[in-house]
């Protein structure tokens, strides 16, 4: 499974990358709002730090117009991944870049006939938002599990990238219905490492160890 930081913070990313285990970033317009900084710099930085797809979403909602932001997109760097919103005229759009060579992440994908459309259009990959499904009493994961089985079953080769994701048990049954990408938070990316036995086993190890070496 490859992991993706969701996150527009330069320093975030940095420090996960730090792990050398990051395989990506998605970011999307309100994580870019709440760095407060010029979109374009942010994105060249972000290459700049990790060498995987960088997805970049685009703003507009008119095919035409996300066709040529998508292009603009590509242009900063060659892992540069376009984001776009699953509509009508995101799916036009898609279509087009994917015909031009542009690899399209399509977003804001919550159900399995969007996820099939947006395979159908040629996407690199897809986002379904497990955690938003959830947040509304639906149940993210299944939707995760339909997509696989649908995508095997006709042999598409768009990516599901697993997204919205909230809990590191998100991450283990994404992992677990065979996802093949899952894009989180930093916090969680940190929360993986952890488990209190690690900390406890390594704590007395190194006090035994001490203790021994005392007496000697
Ligand atoms: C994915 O690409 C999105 O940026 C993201 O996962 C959305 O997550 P949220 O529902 O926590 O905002």
């Amino acid at each position: 499974m490859k992991f993706y930081l969701d996150t527009a913070s330069v320093k975030e990313i940095q420090e996960a990358a730090s792990l050398g285990l990051l395989d990506g970033v998605t970011t999307n317009p309100s994580l870019v709002a709440k760095e407060g900084r010029v979109f374009r710099e942010v994105l060249v930085e972000i290459c700049n730090i990790v060498d995987g797809p960088i997805s970049a979403e685009v703003v507009s909602i008119e095919a035409d117009a996300m066709v040529k932001e998508g292009r603009e997109l590509a242009k900063i760097h060659k892992n540069i991944v376009v984001k776009i919103p699953l509509i009508a005229e995101g799916l036009k759009a898609t279509k087009r870049l994917t015909a031009e060579g542009i690899r399209v992440n399509v977003t804001l994908c919550f159900s399995p006939t969007q996820a099939l459309l947006a395979a159908k259009a040629g996407a690199w990959c897809v986002s379904p938002f497990i955690g938003r499904l959830d947040d509304i009493s639906s149940n993210g994961m299944e939707l995760i599990r339909q997509i696989i089985t649908i995508y095997k079953n006709y042999d598409y080769k768009t990516y599901v990238l697993v997204a919205s994701v909230r809990h590191p048990q998100h991450v283990v049954e994404a992992a677990l219905a065979g996802g093949h990408i899952c894009t989180m938070p930093f916090t969680i990316f940190q929360q993986m490492v952890k488990h209190p036995l690690t900390d406890a086993g390594l704590k007395k190890f190194l006090a035994d160890w001490e203790s021994q070496n005392k007496k000697k």
